[in-house]
């Protein structure tokens, strides 16, 4: 089971969660930033929309409660994840931001009760098909296709302009000046149509090459392709639908639009594909945006490329800017998203996979079956409450799901096919790999082989130690991992680094080369910061804000050994569970040992504060700041404090020195003054230390 499994388990858990605390803050985080890598890096998305709105939704609201405990780099607080290395990163003149999104009339009918009330003028709706590609951005400079971004952070994006040349519905050059605009930024989708889609598919597998699961990852892989060759013949089609950004020519002239929906008419007679006209709609009334959007919907399959929604549009421009934006979605558009593909199938039988930890998670071995343009016959169960939840009996007709181009799920039994030959289903009582009894905690939903020498277990952790997010081991991923374990090389995560290279050697696609690279990036990984360390031993609840936290209130992993609770709970983000889990698993002697091994095999655990390096009067000492400053913002006085050598410390801890309070500070506060050893400054005192450390 891959590290990608254990996100997909702690997403099941957080969804079924409901509601949520302070102490869900770092999972919440963790896991939707890694489904914003799968939707954004990998095209690749794990969960529905709807489900990943849940989530962000519910950090949304622990943040608003706590705004101490925002972070800059909280999902919250930007849109999307990084740009792909291989192209140059260039930012956006305009953030690319995202929509909100609706699922049914109550919240489209909420959304208009938020316009009319910031609104004092009247105002129409466009209506738009929400295409399913890859959103892009096209700079035009004086008539001349000037560059072409991919969406990236919403910030920032790829620079993929000779791509973007070869898509049909993007001109190289546009008679903009006649409209006297000297420069402008639009908004647009690049698609791969259906045909298209099927035509590249076969392809790919006449030349024995693996097909793209949907339409959407195929386009936003090709917009990525370094050969704008191999573009071209994918026949990719583009749909501009947004005018982020114009200039004019000088101040005397005016923009002759008012309206979203003369921008579009502008931008089809200058040259540019937009929704075709019996797709778009003007309409004066929520109600009638209702309508459109379900009448839209009985006929989405009818179109030649996906579309996974509705983009309902103030149509008034200075209606729009009146409106304006979050940090995250316009206020003045929104998305309506239809239900996801339904499908009835056969449960065959269900198999149960260890994880790293030791949770036993069930999947479901279906029927294969064509649901949403692919072919779906593995579905995860995630745990044994969901599969009696769902009365599932193997040989039950199942309706399953799937939303957009997401895994998919069981949705439920349908009893009323059955004919007497179902089974029920046996949860095992042991562990399928080393038949040890498994072990329910009263507050889990999973059952867990607690034998930490479980083979499975074992291979899972080397899996885990070498992924990207932990010890970043490159050229020694899953499979080479199942071969050494299975040809007897390694046992555990210390045979790593003892590989048999001679042996190795022998084995075929082994060559020089690839030893040598092996070599050197296990070498390369003893000088990672202890925290990745720490995260790669894969200990249950330590994700990596976590293993961060606890490498600043250390000096040596070691240390970790002889940690009580108590002082544990002192950290932030650490609660009872956590707590108890780093402590069991720094009780057991298979862990201790590993820990020696590790050691004497010279990997790096002796953590390091994040110095800055500056020898100044206030090196060496840690700052927080919590709650709102008054004299300063606090990005400047946490650059004073930087200037003056002290670094900024990401949470309370025994190893903070000062603790500067503003206005409504919260928990950092209580805590601080729980732990006693911090110096806790309001505002004025903050200022006097300034003043005499810099005289
Ligand atoms: S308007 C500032 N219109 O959906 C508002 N977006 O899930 C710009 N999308 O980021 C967006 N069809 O990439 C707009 N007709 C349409 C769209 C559309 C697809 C994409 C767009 C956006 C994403 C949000």
């Amino acid at each position: 089971m891959s590290n990608q499994n254990n996100f997909l388990q702690q997403t099941h858990l957080l969804l079924e969660q409901k509601t949520y605390d302070k102490n869900d803050v770092s999972l919440l985080r963790e896991v939707l930033q890694f489904h914003e890598q799968q939707y954004y890096e990998l095209d690749s998305p794990l969960i529905s929309d709807r489900q990943y709105d849940q989530l962000f939704t519910a950090l949304l609201q622990i943040e608003k409660q706590y705004p101490d405990i925002i972070t800059p780099d909280s999902p919250t607080q930007r849109v999307g994840k990084n740009a792909s290395p291989l192209f140059t990163t260039e930012q956006h003149l305009v953030p690319m931001l995202s929509l909100q999104n609706t699922y049914n009339e109550g919240d489209l009918l909420d959304w208009n009760k938020r316009i009319a009330d910031a609104l004092d003028t009247p105002y129409t709706f466009v209506i738009e098909p929400k295409y399913d590609g890859a959103s892009i951005s096209l700079v035009y400079e004086n008539n001349q296709l000037k560059r072409a971004l991919t969406r990236g952070n919403g910030i920032a994006g790829d620079q993929i302009t000779a791509n973007a040349l070869q898509v049909y519905g993007i001109p190289q050059e546009v008679d903009f000046l006649s409209h006297h605009l000297t420069q402008v930024e639009l908004r647009g989708e690049v698609l791969m149509s259906k045909k298209s889609f099927e035509q590249n598919n076969a392809d790919f597998l006449a030349e024995n090459k693996s097909a793209f699961v949907n339409a959407r990852n195929a386009a936003s892989g090709t917009l990525r392709m370094k050969d704008s060759r191999e573009v071209k013949k994918r026949n990719l089609t583009a749909f501009v639908y947004h005018l982020s950004y114009y200039q004019l020519q000088n101040e005397q002239q005016q923009f002759t639009c008012e309206k979203h929906h003369q921008c579009l008419d502008l931008l089809q007679q200058l040259g540019f594909q937009i929704a075709e006209k019996t797709h778009v709609k003007v309409v004066s009334s929520i109600a009638e945006v209702i309508a459109y959007c379900k009448a839209f919907e009985a006929q989405r399959n009818n179109l030649d490329y996906d579309i996974d929604g509705m983009v309902i549009k103030i149509n008034e421009l200075k209606a729009q800017e009146q409106l304006g934006m979050t940090s995250h979605h316009p206020r003045w558009a929104v998305a309506y998203k239809f239900q996801s593909y339904r499908a009835e199938t056969i449960l065959e039988k269900i198999e149960y996979q260890v994880g790293r930890t030791g949770v036993i998670s069930p999947v479901a071995k279906v029927k294969p079956t064509r649901i949403g343009g692919v072919t779906v016959s593995s579905i995860s169960v995630f745990n044994e409450n969901n599969i009696q939840e769902k009365d599932l009996r193997i040989g039950d007709t199942i309706l399953i799901e799937r939303a957009g181009d997401v895994i998919p799920n069981i949705l439920h039994a349908l009893p009323e096919k059955r004919n007497g030959s179902e089974q029920i289903i046996h949860f095992p009582t042991q562990c399928p790999s080393c038949q040890m009894p498994l072990m329910k905690n009263a507050d889990e939903a999973h059952w867990r082989c607690n034998n930490v020498v479980c083979e499975a277990q074992m291979v899972e952790r080397m899996i885990y130690f070498c992924s990207k997010d932990a010890m970043d081991i490159q050229f020694l991923g899953e499979s080479k991992i199942k071969l050494f374990f299975q040809l007897g090389f390694i046992k555990n995560i210390s045979d790593l680094y003892q590989l048999p290279f001679d042996r190795i050697s022998n084995l075929d696609g082994f060559g020089e080369k690839t030893i040598t690279n092996l070599q050197q990036a296990l070498q390369a990984s003893k000088n990672k910061p202890a925290h990745f360390l720490l995260l790669g031993l894969g200990i249950p609840f330590v994700g990596k804000t976590t293993a961060q936290t606890l490498c600043n209130a250390i000096t040596n992993l070691n240390d970790l050994k002889t940690m009580s609770i108590e002082s544990l709970q002192q950290l932030e983000d650490v609660g009872p569970k956590v707590a108890h889990s780093i402590q069991h698993f720094f009780s057991h002697q298979h862990h201790l040992l590993l820990l020696t091994q590790l050691q004497q095999q010279g990997l790096n655990f002796t953590t390091t504060k994040n110095n800055n390096n500056i020898d100044g009067t206030l090196s060496g000492k840690s700052f927080l700041f919590t709650g709102t400053l008054q004299n300063r913002k606090r990005s400047d006085a946490e650059q004073l404090v930087k200037n003056l050598g002290a670094q900024i410390s990401p949470s309370v801890s025994s190893k903070l020195d000062y603790l500067i309070v503003g206005q409504d500070a919260g928990s950092k506060l209580e805590k601080a003054k729980k732990i006693g050893t911090v110096n806790i400054l309001n505002e004025s005192q903050f200022e006097e230390l300034l003043h005499q450390k810099n005289a």
